[in-house]
């Protein structure tokens, strides 16, 4: 049983993610979507909202799980005796932060295996900042994020 760990901030979930998502289900035999916090990236959205997102676009994903976590990744990681951390590569400008990333995690955890996969090519583009950035001037985020989470987002954001 191969168990996969998707981290982010989901801030929030995309169609990007929820690709990633969907292929990591049909790879590993249990997939859980891990919201962490990034100390220095500040949310526009709480974690409850973030969580509640993502438990409704996953909801038919009979495999996928979503889970909070305040501290580090790895730690998570151990304590689950998960077998692989799941990330999704937009373009070559993520490879950089995510390389790292995955190279900091192993060197604390010599068992910490990332798998990257490669964003599909109508998501290379986007990102849950974009979106933001999109909502918050009441532009049409309709193709970005999943119908059921659109209203609530746009409501969110729209006029800040
Ligand atoms: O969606 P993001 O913002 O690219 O995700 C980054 C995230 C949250 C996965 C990363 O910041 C993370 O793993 N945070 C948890 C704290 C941690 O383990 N940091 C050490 C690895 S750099």
């Amino acid at each position: 049983m191969k168990t996969a760990i998707y981290p982010g901030s989901f801030d929030p979930v995309t169609f990007g993610h929820v690709d990633i998502i969907k292929r990591a289900a049909a790879l590993f035999d249990k997939v859980t979507v891990l919201i962490s916090i990034n100390p220095l990236k500040p949310a526009s959205f709480s974690i409850e909202e973030r969580k509640d997102f993502l438990l409704r676009v996953t909801k038919k994903i009979t495999n996928v799980s979503v889970d909070v976590f305040g501290g580090l990744l790895i730690d998570y990681f151990q304590e689950k005796n998960a077998d692989v951390i799941v990330k999704g590569l937009r373009a070559m400008s993520d490879f950089e932060y995510e390389f790292q990333m995955a190279l900091v995690n192993k060197d604390m955890f010599y068992k910490a295996e990332t798998v990257f996969l490669a964003a599909d090519a109508a998501s290379t583009f986007l990102s849950s900042s974009m979106v933001k950035q999109i909502a918050m001037f009441g532009g049409d985020i309709s193709a970005f994020v999943p119908e059921v989470i659109l209203d609530d987002i746009n409501s969110r954001l729209q006029g800040r």
